[in-house]
């Protein structure tokens, strides 16, 4: 039976991941997901997962080298999926080190353990035992020509602390594969939405502003563009790379589907009002008046736009979800479950977003 490592897979989209696995191989997989439960991760994301007999949790931080090695060594890990990292632009502003500790070394680490594990006496490494590294389009920098796009090929250029911290461990993944054979791959994806999502992020934190009637920062003009994918399309990407991508070879995901926030944002205020019935209170404080501009966020990357040509060529994989279907199922979820961000947003998160926009 093949066992999975997922590691943080109790955040948004290590949680989407461990559902999408567990529906395509139910149980002739094995699924371990170690996350160290930060403010980001959250068990609750898996509550329906968790009595399954083929999954573990284990609370440990990819930092910790003795509790990595030792899940090596207890379990016989074949396939590792490595999503655990900070991943909040935002948050690396106002406090890099976590990123490079996290990201950058914690990533190393657990190289260290896999490789320790796997590696034969003669340098080989048995078949199918495979590291996947999921990484961003934020490494590659700011696209500053219209029609251009993110290629494997692209150089790297980041600009913000949680880039370079991405771009970093990308690199020693990189090092791993080509100084010891390390069996790896890594995906650079575009921005994911969908449900799980930490309302830190653009898409859940306007819906949830917006449902609150409160105002809906907007930073800068507004006319920041991002590539976005619906989340169950990037884990299907990320198991068609382990199933029929080539090893060592990077992947680019992403949706070609660019939007500039401020459209997102309308989108959101138009489609809720769309959704809401009539006699729910909150539709009529839901409108373009709540849209307030904002100080820009520093260092401000203008636009993301993937190609992700490799992955469809080589794996058949296309984006299935149209950015139409996809924000309506994710708005639906946020209003079928209010008390998951009910749960998120009390305590630690109402100090952030104070910190971060003021009262
Ligand atoms: P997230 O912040 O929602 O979840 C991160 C998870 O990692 C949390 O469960 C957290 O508890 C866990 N974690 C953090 N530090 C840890 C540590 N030291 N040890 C163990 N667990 C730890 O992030 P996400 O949005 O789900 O992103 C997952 C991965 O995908 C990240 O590597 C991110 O860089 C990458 N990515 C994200 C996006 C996106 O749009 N969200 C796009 C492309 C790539
Ligand atoms: P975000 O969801 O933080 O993802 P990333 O910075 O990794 O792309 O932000 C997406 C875009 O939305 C980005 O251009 C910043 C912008 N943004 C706002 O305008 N207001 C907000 O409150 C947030 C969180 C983001």
């Amino acid at each position: 039976m093949r066992t999975y490592l997922v590691t943080g897979g109790a955040g948004f989209i290590g949680s989407n991941y461990i559902h999408y696995i567990i529906g395509r191989y139910g149980d002739s997989i094995r699924v371990i997901n170690v996350d160290s439960l930060t403010y980001a991760g959250n068990p609750e994301n898996l509550a329906d997962i968790e009595k399954r007999s083929n999954y573990t949790f284990v609370h440990a931080d990819i930092c910790d080298a003795e509790a990595m090695r030792k899940l090596f060594l207890e379990n016989d890990i074949n396939r590792v999926v490595h999503f655990a990292a900070e991943s909040h632009v935002d948050r690396s502003i106002r406090n890099p080190d976590v990123f490079v500790k996290t990201n950058v070394l914690g990533t190393l680490n657990l190289l260290n353990a896999a490789r320790a594990a796997w590696e034969q006496p003669d340098g080989s490494y048995p078949d199918d035992h495979k590291f996947l590294h999921v990484s961003t389009d934020e490494v590659y920098g700011s696209l500053s020509e219209p029609d251009t796009y993110f290629y494997e090929t692209t150089k790297y250029d980041p600009h913000s602390p949680y880039s370079a911290s991405k771009a970093s461990s990308d690199f020693m993944v990189k090092a791993y594969m080509d100084t010891y054979g390390f069996p790896a791959n890594i995906t650079n994806c575009s921005n994911n939405y969908g449900p799980y999502q930490f309302p830190e992020k653009l898409i859940p934190l306007m819906i949830n502003n917006a449902l609150a009637g409160k105002p809906m920062p907007v930073y800068g003009d507004g006319l920041n563009i991002r590539d976005w994918l619906y989340v169950e399309d990037h884990c299907r990407g990320i198991d068609l790379v382990q199933e029929k991508g080539k090893l060592f070879e990077t992947y680019n995901i992403g949706g070609h589907n660019e939007r500039c926030n401020i459209d997102i944002v309308k989108t959101i205020i138009s489609t809720l009002r769309e959704i809401l019935p009539d006699d729910d209170p909150r539709k009529a404080h839901i409108s373009e008046d709540l849209i307030t501009y904002v100080e820009d966020r520093k260092g401000h990357d203008r636009r993301y736009a993937i190609a992700p040509d490799k992955i469809k060529a080589e794996t058949g994989w296309y984006p299935e979800t149209a950015f139409e279907d996809g924000i309506r199922k994710t708005i639906r979820w946020y209003l079928e479950n209010e008390a998951w961000m009910e749960h998120v947003t009390s305590g630690a998160y109402q100090q952030y977003y104070k910190e971060m926009y003021g009262a």
